[in-house]
């Protein structure tokens, strides 16, 4: 149940209309659960009903109002001084995004305020993972060109050279960023087609590296051929070496343009480039055009440099495979995300401290009432002081 209502001139669906704590949520979020955890840590729940997609900063500012607690918002939105302000001035002590990452947040501005920035690590993981793949396959083995061929009415039969596309069986597999992500993809490519892998991440993922050995070695025994893993000093090795390379990195001023047109010329001409990632880690227009030059070089994008729009070229591109930024899109994983978010708000405003462990499944699972008392990540927990369980 819930009320309609105005907030400056925004329509607002209320939520718990007597909850003591005034939360705005800037786009409708799927399940309940999120809204069982606000309404029970005693919030009220305004969210959104503004018909733009990606809501400007004049927008929310409306919607913070004059008294706001905590803030549900997305990666579409500009969270820096401006938003923090307002929501500083309105006596606000909670933002989360909706979103593991945060390069839409200038964390340095919430913290200068005293805001804790919540995130949502842990349920998105195996489903973005999986999107890649996805990607990987439609792009080596060309199902969207094959797709619109066969729905336009061209297939007349079959025969031996239509649609060739690269087996990846056996193949090496590159990841750059070898993060939650990145690793469940890995350990999907090389279980899932045997490719060997080579990575490359500032930091080693020596977990990663034990499980593909032990994996290895589980091949041996069953008399098939091993596989490989080694990390790279750097991202070029990746890139010479790999028949596939999925980017899996966060988005920062290191990787932003990380794939630019003289690393693609370092990659086979037949190579798979997938970006899960964010858009601008890839410098688009420079892909667009190396694929031009290059037609057996696929790639599959979730992400884009600057959505919604697409570099010019892109979309008429026959080697690229493209979808709009779905690869956190099922159910179980757009749900946990909000749970999340509403778990790490509900906690701030009540002055709980921060969870910040790996295992965040408490939260998905257990009663609300025996949620732990925490939020469950929170970015600058130490830089503001937050306790830290
Ligand atoms: N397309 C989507 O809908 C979607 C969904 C979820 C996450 N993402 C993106 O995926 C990113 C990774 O998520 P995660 O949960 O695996 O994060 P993570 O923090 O576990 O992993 C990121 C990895 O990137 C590495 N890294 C940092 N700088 C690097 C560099 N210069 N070169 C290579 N590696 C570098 C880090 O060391 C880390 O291991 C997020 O930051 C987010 O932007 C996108």
């Amino acid at each position: 149940m819930f009320a309609s209502a105005s907030v400056n001139g925004v329509p607002v669906e209320v939520h718990n209309e007597d909850g003591a704590k005034r939360v705005v949520v800037t786009k409708n979020l799927p399940g309940e659960r999120w809204l069982q955890i606000l309404t029970a840590a005693g919030c009220r729940v305004e969210v959104s009903q503004h018909p733009d997609i990606i809501l400007d900063n004049a927008t929310i500012k409306k919607l913070i109002g004059d008294k706001c607690d905590g803030v549900i918002g997305q990666l579409t939105e500009d969270w820096g001084s401006e938003l923090f302000e307002a929501l500083k001035a309105a006596g606000g002590t909670a933002y989360s995004n909706y979103a593991v990452g945060y390069n839409n947040v200038k964390v340095p501005e919430a913290t200068k305020r005293g805001i804790p920035v919540g995130n949502t690590p842990g349920v998105l993981t195996e489903t973005t993972a999986e999107i890649a793949a996805a990607l990987t396959l439609a792009a080596a083995r060309r199902v969207v060109e094959a797709d619109s061929f066969m729905r336009n009415g061209h297939y007349k039969g079959w025969l031996p050279t239509l649609f060739i596309g690269s087996l990846l069986q056996n193949k090496t597999v590159g990841i750059v960023g070898a993060g939650r992500i990145g690793a469940a993809y890995a350990r999907m490519m090389v279980e899932g087609h045997k490719m060997n892998l080579v990575y490359y991440d500032p930091y080693p993922n020596t977990r990663l590296e034990e499980y593909i050995k032990k994996y290895s070695e589980l091949l041996r025994h069953s008399g098939e051929a091993p596989v490989a893993v080694r990390r790279c000093e750097t991202v070029e090795e990746v890139l010479r070496e790999a028949d596939v390379v999925s980017l899996h990195c966060n988005l920062d001023d290191n990787t932003r343009h990380l794939i630019n047109k003289e690393r693609l010329a370092l990659m086979k001409k037949d190579a798979v480039l997938v970006n899960a990632a964010r858009g601008p880690c890839i410098d688009e227009a420079a892909l667009v055009k190396h694929m031009q030059e290059n037609p057996d070089f696929r790639a599959g994008l979730d992400v884009f440099e600057d959505e919604p729009a697409m570099a010019p070229g892109l979309a008429q591109l026959p080697n690229a495979v493209i979808v709009p930024h779905i690869a956190s899109a099922s159910m179980w994983t757009r749900s946990g995300m909000a749970t999340l978010a509403a778990a790490n708000v509900a906690a701030c405003v009540n002055g709980l401290p921060a969870f910040n462990q790996m295992d965040i499944s408490a939260y998905l699972e257990a009663p609300i009432a025996s949620l732990p008392a925490a939020a469950p990540s929170i970015v600058n927990a130490k830089d503001i002081n937050m306790k830290v369980l």
